[in-house]
């Protein structure tokens, strides 16, 4: 329940290297735990919902590595897969702690085990709808019992699975991706059809590591029952983590940040476009491709800020960047955003959370069902805020703080370290 001060601050220099992503470390990790032999995974998130995902294999029996963790560069695994359907029943209950990624696409893969696991986490991850994993999973064979559609998971798995076509109720990359998994260990195709396009890392992964993926349209399919093989792989710096710079830059006067090995994915980098609307000034230069995931360089300067609106179709190229860029609404211009009901499912009712602190600190901000408003025409004068056990939130208060008058208080504030543990003392460095 740490809580952290933040000053106010006249504007931000400097080059950053992010932590590795999140997405694409859980991804990894999962699918060299299932491969044959040992890969080797470079830049792995420091995170603290990443290590869960890791406590989660090790429970499985996967053998897991750290051969080095660097404060800059992240750590580096070595995981030796136990093969598909492969992984050892648990001996007690597995905990994804803050983490709907892990307990999602990990469900994926024990649905596919014959016998029972259970997943729990913390009390957040204990709020947050399963439903949407378990109606496509029992579709597939597994049994799976739960707190009317909320964690703890009691999961019964089948092998193997019935392939299925299968269209998710809400655009979701976790669901998507804990479908695909199942499918990697079904006999037939399995398809996930999204009208609305989510995060494809799983996708490029799966091919990466050898599998059978088809691509049709607005529809994605894997075959199952083809093996996995092992590979070294590098975890290009997370983007959701970059934002909060580029959007620090992006909002103080004479500001620069360049971000370094920063992953340039397309289905997550809708805040670059986002923040050129805005009024920032990005530029991006690709520069590398590691298991298909292109990575590069960003350089963001400060714009003069305009109004912006973002809706349903947008929301979930930039789902976790909303938060910091309602920030950079208080800092000027304004935001609408209209569409994003799921903020209400994450690790705190995001859009509650974020109306009560803004306010706190003095923003004007209307709060609406599915979305907010924020108008930034008010200079915040600082205060208290919380948290409220919710990463994205204890860092987008802080990025909205330096833009204040006076000092703002961040409770809760340690959350960062689920994703990002480093956060605080970056941000340190990056005043000029
Ligand atoms: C993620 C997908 C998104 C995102 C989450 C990470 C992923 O969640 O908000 O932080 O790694 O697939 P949903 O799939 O619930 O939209």
């Amino acid at each position: 329940m740490t809580s952290v001060l933040v000053q106010p601050a006249t504007r931000v220099r400097g080059r950053v290297r992010p932590p590795g992503d999140k997405s694409i470390s859980h991804r990894y990790a999962l699918l060299a735990a299932i491969a044959d032999g040992t890969s080797t995974i470079h830049g792995y998130s420091t995170g603290g919902d990443c290590a869960s995902t890791l406590a989660c294999l090790r429970a499985l029996g996967v053998e897991i590595v750290e051969s080095r963790c660097d404060a800059v560069t992240g750590l580096d695994l070595r995981i030796t897969g136990r093969g598909l359907g492969g992984l050892r029943a648990p001996t007690a209950p597995l905990d994804a702690g803050n983490s709907g990624s892990t307990m999602r696409m990990l469900a994926g893969i024990l649905a596919a085990h014959p016998f029972p696991s259970s997943l729990t986490g913390d009390s957040s991850l204990r709020r947050r709808p399963m439903r949407r994993i378990i109606v496509p999973l029992e579709r597939m064979g597994a049994r799976i019992a739960s707190m009317e559609g909320r964690p703890p998971l009691t999961i019964e798995g089948a092998s193997p699975l019935a392939a299925i076509d299968f269209e998710p109720e809400v655009p979701s990359a976790q669901v998507k991706s804990a479908v695909l998994l199942a499918g990697l260990h079904a006999s037939g195709v399995t398809r996930v059809r999204e009208p609305l396009p989510t995060r494809d890392h799983t996708e490029r992964a799966l091919e990466a590591f050898g599998a059978a993926v088809e691509r049709s349209g607005d529809t994605i399919g894997v075959c199952g029952g083809r093996r996995l093989r092992a590979l070294d792989l590098t975890v290009p710096g997370d983007i959701s983590s970059a934002a909060f710079w580029m959007v620090a830059a992006a909002a103080l006067p004479d500001s620069e940040v360049v971000i370094e090995q920063v992953g340039l994915n397309p289905t997550r980098a809708a805040i670059v476009d986002v923040l050129r609307r805005i009024g920032a000034r990005v530029d991006t230069a690709e520069d590398d491709r590691r298991a298909s995931e292109p990575m590069g360089t960003m350089t963001v300067r400060h714009g003069v800020l305009k109004e912006v609106d973002i809706g349903p179709h947008e929301v979930p190229g930039v789902i976790d960047e909303l938060p910091v860029l309602a920030a950079l609404a208080t800092h000027g211009g304004r935001l609408g955003v209209s569409g994003a009901q799921e903020l209400r499912v994450k690790e705190s009712d995001r859009i509650s959370a974020l109306a009560d602190g803004f306010r706190r600190m003095g923003a004007d901000i209307d709060e609406r069902p599915d979305g907010f408003d924020v108008r930034g025409s008010r200079t915040l004068r600082g205060g208290e805020v919380d948290a409220r056990n919710d990463h994205r939130l204890a860092m987008a208060f802080a990025i909205a703080a330096l833009g204040a008058t006076g000092p703002t208080t961040i409770h809760d504030a340690g959350a960062a370290a689920v994703s990002y543990p480093e956060f605080f003392s970056v941000l340190e460095s990056l005043r000029a």
